[in-house]
């Protein structure tokens, strides 16, 4: 039988680098709010049952964001994002068995194409851990003093960009952000937590242009990539 599938979506970052008036995940990006491009490829797999937003306790502006329907529920954030998505993980406990897949998604990744989705559960489905999105290096790394001189060449050669989604057993990832919070750990993303717990996470090639927005080029950027994808 396959494993049922779920989402869980941070949105309760501050997002003070945007230096916007508006919260990150509510800027317009095509006429709609960044939250309901990251949202749409996960409400529009079929695989997936429910999606779980996870937003700052007082943030009431999802509401107006997103369409609610029995698809999607909600979670309120934590201090940081590894406390958020562990309250997203909590929101499930009564519907997710151990063995269900979850996906943990960026709410400021607007720009995930469903083939990526596609992809995720393609390799994974008889992994018993799961894996990431994430892209080869492309870019010579350069290690930095702090006068902001090259101290030195990091090789590149095996190293990779981690992405969202990031899909795990819902049992094993609860068990292991749990366990990197406890130790004192904030770990940036749930691969992370996982290789702490002993797990060796599987690769799984990405798209390029599955882009975090950050600041406000990386809004310019998205926007045009939505735009090239709307004209294909
Ligand atoms: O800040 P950064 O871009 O790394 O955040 C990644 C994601 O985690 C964002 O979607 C953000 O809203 C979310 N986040 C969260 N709770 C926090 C901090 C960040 O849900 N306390």
């Amino acid at each position: 039988m396959m494993a049922r599938a779920w989402a869980v979506v941070p949105a309760a970052g501050s997002g003070r680098r945007m230096g916007a008036a508006t919260a990150k995940q509510y800027l317009p990006l095509r006429g709609r709010p960044l939250l309901a491009h990251a949202l749409a490829p996960l409400l529009g797999c079929k695989r997936i049952e429910a999606v779980v937003l996870v937003v700052a306790p007082d943030d009431n502006g999802w509401r107006e964001a997103v369409a609610p329907g029995p698809r999607l529920l909600t979670a309120p954030g934590g201090p940081e994002r590894c406390h958020s998505v562990l309250n997203g993980l909590a929101a499930l406990a009564d519907r997710a068995a151990d063995d269900d897949w979850v996906l943990v998604h960026d709410a400021a990744r607007p720009c995930l194409p469903a083939e990526d989705v596609e992809a995720l559960f393609e390799q994974l489905e008889q992994d018993p851990v799961g894996g990431l999105l994430a892209l080869p290096l492309a870019d010579t790394l350069k290690q930095a003093d702090d006068q902001g001189h090259v101290l030195g060449t990091v090789p590149r050669e095996g190293l990779w960009r981690a992405l969202t989604p990031q899909m795990f057993r819902y049992g094993l990832l609860r068990q292991a952000l749990a366990a990197a919070i406890e130790s004192g750990d904030h770990v940036t993303d749930e691969a992370a937590a996982m290789e702490l717990a002993g797990h060796r996470p599987a690769l799984v090639a990405g798209s390029g242009s599955n882009l975090k927005v950050t600041t406000p080029a990386d809004l310019a950027l998205a926007e045009a990539v939505l735009r090239a994808r709307e004209e294909q």
